[in-house]
């Protein structure tokens, strides 16, 4: 692979965005590409001790392996994406969070008089439960339903909608603080579980539990990653369009006033 765009110009959202395979660097290098994507490649790398040049030399290492690369996302329609979010992420995160919820409360009541940092484990994961599930139902009962609408506005099948919100800018904002509260979860369960190393105990659970919190948080991160690099900002920049007079309304889908 030749890299032949300048990625000192760009954020890490940016590139996350528009090279999936960049996500399996900065999940190894803890640089947080989701929540932080408008932080520059450089000041990312520097935070975390590497260089540019070994950012690109791990992307192109990555290339070489086949089937490597992750998805794409930038060339779908927004109704695309957002079913796609709801059915790969959404999905994902109630049913583990489920799971891991009650195989949380057994270690715990196991292990918990020795690994007192067990309690906090169980009370992060009862708080992210507590944050996401009503975030992701407001994306998909108040959120993505209007991002649809306008889609259809902006391709002639209807009327661009007026929503109660306002303007998208405004759901947008609260679903990115909510977004910034689950990151700080995520990064609080990473320290107190010593980067998810279970003890040195055959205990299947515990090393379960941990496994599939590693699972969470990496599938969370790239959760947040579509929504906050992808989906929300291409939803304002169509809103935008939508509100120039003449667009989405003139009924000829020319631009052109008749
Ligand atoms: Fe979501
Ligand atoms: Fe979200």
């Amino acid at each position: 692979m030749t890299t032949t765009f300048d990625v000192n110009a760009q954020t890490v959202g940016e590139l996350a965005a528009s090279m999936p395979l960049s996500i399996r660097v900065f999940e190894a290098w803890k640089i947080d590409y989701c929540c932080g994507g408008r932080t520059p490649l450089t000041d990312a790398c520097t935070a975390a001790g590497k260089s540019v040049d070994a950012f690109i030399a791990e992307l192109e290492a990555l290339a070489t392996i086949p089937d490597a690369a992750a998805r794409d996302w930038s060339s779908d329609t927004l109704a695309a994406t957002a079913a796609r979010i709801v059915t790969t992420y959404h999905a994902y995160t109630r049913e583990e969070l489920q799971t891991i919820t009650p195989i949380a409360a057994k270690v715990q009541s196991v292990h918990g008089e020795r690994r007192p940092e067990l309690a906090e484990v169980v009370s992060l994961v009862a708080e992210l439960t507590t944050d996401l599930l009503p975030h992701m139902l407001k994306e998909e009962q108040v959120l993505f339903p209007y991002v649809d609408q306008l889609e259809e506005a902006a391709n002639g099948k209807r009327v661009a909608p007026t929503p109660f919100f306002g303007t998208v800018k405004n759901p947008v904002r609260m679903m990115m603080i909510e977004h910034d509260r689950v990151g700080e979860l995520l990064a609080r369960l990473r320290v107190v579980t010593d980067d998810y190393t279970p003890p040195e105990s055959d205990c299947f659970s515990y090393r379960e539990l941990y496994r599939r919190l590693t699972d969470l948080e990496l599938r969370t991160h790239e959760h947040i990653h579509v929504e906050n690099n992808i989906y929300f900002p291409a939803a304002v920049a169509l809103e935008d369009r939508a509100g120039q007079p003449n667009t989405f309304s003139d009924g000829c889908g020319h631009g052109c006033n008749h």
